[in-house]
C-alpha cells in the first residue's frame, strides 16, 4: 500500500535509536516532507466529499497512515497513483459502519477530528490509540459533541477507548455555539466538522486564533465558513450546516514544524548554511521563524505561491542568538515548536522566558516536564513558575552526556537528537521510533546534510 510501503523507506533504522554526533555544519538543501495537519484534513475531507479528491505530496508518516486507514474503514475509496492519492468519498454524514475498531495510533489530530466527523453521521465506531493517545484529554471534544447529539462512552477521565454513535441516528444534529477555554485547532476542527450536517450554524470561539487549515480547506471544498475576531480579540469560526462538500485538489506543502528542527540545527552549529525547500509559511505557522529572527538568527525567507497555499524556501545560516521573553498570547502559534525552541534557547545567551505553556502538558507526552527535566539532565539551568519555563542559555555547547526517554513523543525525540549535535557529550535518545509519526526520514535528511549518525 502507498502509505504503508513508505514506512520502510528510511535508510537509517529509527528503531535502533540512532545517536547524533557532534557536528560543525549542516550544508546543502533538503525538501521538507508534507504538512501533517493538512495531510490529515485532506484525507478526512476527501471521505466527506462527493466526487474526486486528489492529494499531492501527502506526508507519508504513521499519524497520516492512521487517518488513511480510518477513512478506508469508513467507506472511502482510495486509489494510490505514484505521487498522488485519489479519494472518492461518500458525502457529508454518509459513513459506512466500520468492520472493526479504529486504532488511531499516536495521532491526536486524527482522533479528535474523526470524533467530530463520526458525531455528524449515523454510525457507531470504537476508537483506540497507543499509550500516549490513550492518556490524552478527550473531554474537550466529547462535551461539545454530546451537546450536538452524539452518544459517547469513554474510558476513565474521558479518555480512549471511546465508542461513539453519531447524532444522525436520532435524525437531527444540533448546531451549537461553543466557547473553548483553550485555543486548539483540534477542538475547533472537530466541532466544525460535526457542524457540517447540523441543522443551522455551528460556531466555535477560541481565546486566540489557532491554525486555520480546517476553515481554509472546508471553504475550498465548498462549505460556507465565516470567521471573525470578537472585540476581546477572541476568534470565532462558524459553519453553515447541512453542507455539501465537493472533492478538490490539495497540494500539501512542507511541514514548518518539521522544518524547525533543521532550522535550529543549522543555527546552533558553527559553519552551517542550509536551504529548507517548500515550507508552508502562513502567519499561523511561521511564528517560530519570526521568533528565531528576533533572537538574532540569520534566516532568509524566499516566498512562493503553490496552489492556494503559502510556501517558501528558507535559508538558515549559523547564528549567535540572544534569548528573549515570549508572552502567553503567542503560545498557540508556537505550540509544536517549544521543544526545539527550548534547545535553541539552551545554546543561546541570556534568559529565555516562555510563558503560558499549560497546553504543553497535554501533547504526545507531558512536554512541559519533558523540556524541564530533559534540559536539566543536559546540564542546563531551567526554572518553572506555574505555566512558564525559564531557560538560562549556556551561550555555547551544553554538557549533554545523558539518556532522554522520548515517551512516545516524536518532537521530544527530535529535539534532543538535535541537542546531541552540539552537546559536549552525545545524548542517547530512547524511543526514536515515535519520530515516524511525523517525520520518518528525519535521520536520513540529517545525514544528507553532513551530520554523522551512529
Ligand atoms: C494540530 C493542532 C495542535 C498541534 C498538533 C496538530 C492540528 O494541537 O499541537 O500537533 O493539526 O490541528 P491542539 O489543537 O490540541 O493545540
Amino acid at each position: 500500500m502507498f502509505l504503508k510501503k513508505s514506512k520502510t523507506k528510511s535508510k537509517i533504522e529509527i528503531k535502533n535509536n540512532p545517536v547524533v554526533k557532534y557536528s560543525n555544519s549542516l550544508l546543502g538543501e533538503i525538501t521538507i516532507p508534507g504538512d501533517k495537519s493538512i495531510s490529515q484534513r485532506a484525507l478526512l475531507l476527501g471521505l466527506l466529499s462527493i466526487g474526486e479528491t486528489k492529494i499531492i505530496n501527502i506526508l507519508r508518516s504513521d499519524d497520516v497512515y492512521s487517518t488513511y486507514k480510518a477513512i478506508k474503514l469508513l467507506g472511502a475509496n482510495v486509489i494510490e497513483d505514484s505521487d498522488e492519492l485519489i479519494i472518492n468519498g461518500l458525502g457529508v454524514g454518509n459513513l459506512l459502519s466500520p468492520k472493526k475498531t479504529i486504532n488511531m495510533g499516536n495521532s491526536g489530530t486524527g482522533c479528535r477530528l474523526l470524533l467530530g466527523i463520526i458525531a455528524s453521521s449515523s454510525v457507531t465506531v470504537t476508537i483506540t490509540g497507543d499509550k500516549s493517545l490513550s492518556s490524552r484529554p478527550m473531554d474537550r471534544v466529547i462535551i461539545p459533541l454530546e451537546k450536538m447529539g452524539a452518544k459517547i462512552i469513554s474510558s476513565k477521565g474521558m479518555t480512549l477507548p471511546i465508542t461513539i454513535t453519531g447524532a444522525g441516528i436520532n435524525g437531527i444534529i444540533m448546531p451549537i455555539d461553543h466557547v473553548s477555554k483553550v485555543s486548539s485547532a483540534q477542538v475547533k476542527s472537530a466541532i466544525l466538522l460535526a457542524g457540517l450536517s447540523a441543522r443551522g450554524v455551528t460556531s466555535v470561539t477560541e481565546p486566540t486564533k489557532s491554525r486555520n487549515n480546517t476553515e481554509t480547506l472546508l471553504k475550498q471544498f465548498g462549505a460556507k465558513v465565516v470567521t471573525n475576531f470578537e472585540r476581546d480579540a477572541s476568534y470565532k469560526a462558524s459553519i453553515y450546516g447541512e453542507a455539501e462538500l465537493i472533492g478538490s485538489e490539495v497540494v500539501v506543502p512542507g511541514d514548518p514544524s518539521s522544518a524547525a528542527f533543521f532550522a535550529v540545527a543549522s543555527i546552533v552549529t558553527k559553519k552551517s548554511k542550509l536551504k529548507l525547500k517548500n515550507v508552508y509559511l502562513s502567519p499561523l505557522r511561521g511564528q517560530i521563524y519570526k521568533t528565531l529572527q528576533t533572537m538574532g538568527a540569520n534566516i532568509i525567507i524566499k516566498r512562493k505561491k503553490t496552489s492556494a497555499i503559502n510556501c517558501a524556501d528558507i535559508i538558515v545560516t549559523s547564528s549567535k542568538l540572544n534569548n528573549i521573553e515570549i508572552e502567553a498570547n503567542k503560545s498557540s502559534l508556537l505550540i509544536d515548536e517549544y521543544p526545539i525552541l527550548a534547545i535553541a534557547a539552551a545554546c543561546s545567551k541570556g534568559r529565555m522566558v516562555m510563558r503560558g505553556l499549560s497546553e504543553l502538558r497535554h501533547k504526545e507526552s507531558n512536554r512541559f516536564e519533558a523540556i524541564y527535566y530533559g534540559l536539566k539532565k543536559c546540564g542546563v539551568r531551567v526554572d518553572i513558575e506555574e505555566d512558564d519555563i525559564i531557560i538560562y542559555g549556556v551561550n555555547g555547547r551544553p554538557k549533554g552526556g545523558c539518556v532522554i526517554n522520548a515517551n512516545l513523543d516524536h518532537r521530544i525525540a527530535m529535539a534532543f537528537s538535535i541537542m546531541s549535535l552540539v552537546s559536549i557529550e552525545p545524548i542517547k535518545v530512547k524511543g526514536c521510533s515515535s519520530i515516524k509519526s511525523s517525520f520518518p526520514n528525519f535521520f536520513d535528511l540529517l545525514s544528507e546534510t553532513g551530520v554523522n549518525i551512529l
